[in-house]
């Protein structure tokens, strides 16, 4: 392969990745900018594709087998490849639209010695996922993992996956999403954001219930696994479910936020019907964000098996895959939205107190709390918005 650019060898998990040289790539600021590269690798998704290392792992144990996988957004194939020598795979199909990364992933796979169960093709993403799903190859994980939306994607992915199959999602386009281009949102994820400071929440909720949407028309049940935000971008892992009666589940997964910007009040309604009346605190207007998903974003069991199966792999960001998944674990029985301690405490006028005295005061009075991954000043609780300023002005 002859490149009319620079390139140099980076080491990531047990992979050797040949990528564009990434010093050469940097936007204002000196700041690498993956964007401009002719092949796609960033550094700083480490993290995200170590944690899907770890997820596949876990379901190697849980399925005690090998796994067929896909990952139809390869760039360089850094992940695909990660999977293939990290995990006990049988097959891993990778593929990009562009005809240069086409031409890296093949390099890295040979690269890699992992010719023997990896498939390359340079195709369009739904295209690819729509033939292979006729030929009737279904995958045990399919890995979304787009430039922006995942949209146009999820229905592919949903057909070519197998019953119990896990689909993983990235989404990086956080604009519209935390409710900065409100028609963005409505048009490509069904539902209106909300522009507060816990929209990274609402971000995450919008896409599964975006991927829900898809997958009741085709009675397929979701199930969240592990859903996270991180950065600049949001991820869940889905398991899937097929049949009907198994999808009607999910049908009372759907609802909406009724949220006061005058006191912090906020109230999550089941269905789809937009709730007219006034704040019952202050008696303030209520605005509105969904439809979304209303139901846990996270499985309790899962987490506590992937937080066991990370003790045992020795993967670079193990501290901080600990660190993330026992913050997942204790918000998995919360419910949805949070609070910010420093915002609270501007309304009230009163120095802000450690988060976790809060959580602490909120259980001690019955009430369900703990915290949330997305902010260190945030926390979650089922204690309505009057007690929580109160034990806040206690403290
Ligand atoms: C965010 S990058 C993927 C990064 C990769 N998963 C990793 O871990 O490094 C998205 C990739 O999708 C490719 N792409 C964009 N649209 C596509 C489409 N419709 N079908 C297939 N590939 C596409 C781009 O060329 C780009 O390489």
């Amino acid at each position: 392969m002859e490149n009319s650019f620079p390139v140099q060898e980076i080491h990531e998990g047990r992979a050797k990745i040949i990528t564009p040289r990434l010093d050469l790539f940097r936007g204002s600021g000196e700041t690498y900018r993956p964007r401009l590269t002719p092949v796609f690798y960033n550094p700083k998704m480490k993290l995200n594709r170590d944690l899907s290392i770890l997820l596949a792992n876990t379901m190697n144990k849980m399925l005690n087998r090998d796994l067929n996988i896909c990952e139809p957004l390869s760039g360089t194939g850094v992940m695909g490849i990660r999977y293939a020598l990290e995990c006990r795979v049988k097959k891993i199909v990778l593929n990009d639209i562009s005809s240069i990364a086409y031409q890296f992933i093949k390099r890295n796979v040979k690269l890699n010695n992992i010719e023997d169960i990896a498939q390359v093709y340079n195709e369009d993403a739904s295209i690819l996922l729509l033939k292979l799903a006729s030929k009737k190859l279904k995958f045990d994980i399919i890995d979304i993992d787009p430039f922006g939306s995942p949209v146009e994607f999820i229905e592919p992915a949903l057909k070519a996956l197998r019953n119990k199959g896990i689909l993983c999602v990235t989404a990086t386009d956080l604009i519209p999403l935390c409710g900065i281009k409100i028609e963005a949102c409505e048009r490509k994820y069904l539902g209106k954001p909300l522009k507060s400071y816990y929209c990274r929440e609402i971000a995450l909720r919008l896409l599964i219930n975006m991927i829900n949407t898809k997958a009741l028309q085709h009675s397929i049940l979701i199930e969240p696994l592990i859903s996270y935000v991180y950065e600049h971008y949001i991820r869940t892992y889905l398991r899937i479910f097929r049949g009907a009666l198994k999808a009607n589940k999910a049908l009372k997964m759907r609802g909406i936020i009724m949220h006061c910007f005058k006191c912090d009040f906020r109230i999550i309604v089941e269905g789809m019907v937009v709730y007219k009346e006034k704040c019952p605190y202050c008696n303030g207007e209520l605005t509105y964000s969904g439809p979304l998903w209303i139901g846990p974003i996270v499985s309790r069991d899962f987490c506590v098996n992937m937080i066991q199966n990370n003790e045992e792999l020795n993967l670079e960001n193990k501290k901080k895959i600990s660190k993330l998944l026992n913050t997942l674990l204790e918000e998995s029985t919360l419910p949805p939205t949070f609070y910010n301690v420093d915002y609270i405490c501007s309304k009230i006028k009163k120095k802000p107190p450690k988060t976790r005295d809060i959580i602490h005061s909120l259980q001690k009075l019955n009430y369900e709390a703990g915290p949330t991954h997305i902010d260190p000043k945030g926390f979650k609780t089922n204690a309505p918005i009057n007690v929580i300023k109160d034990v806040i002005n206690k403290l």
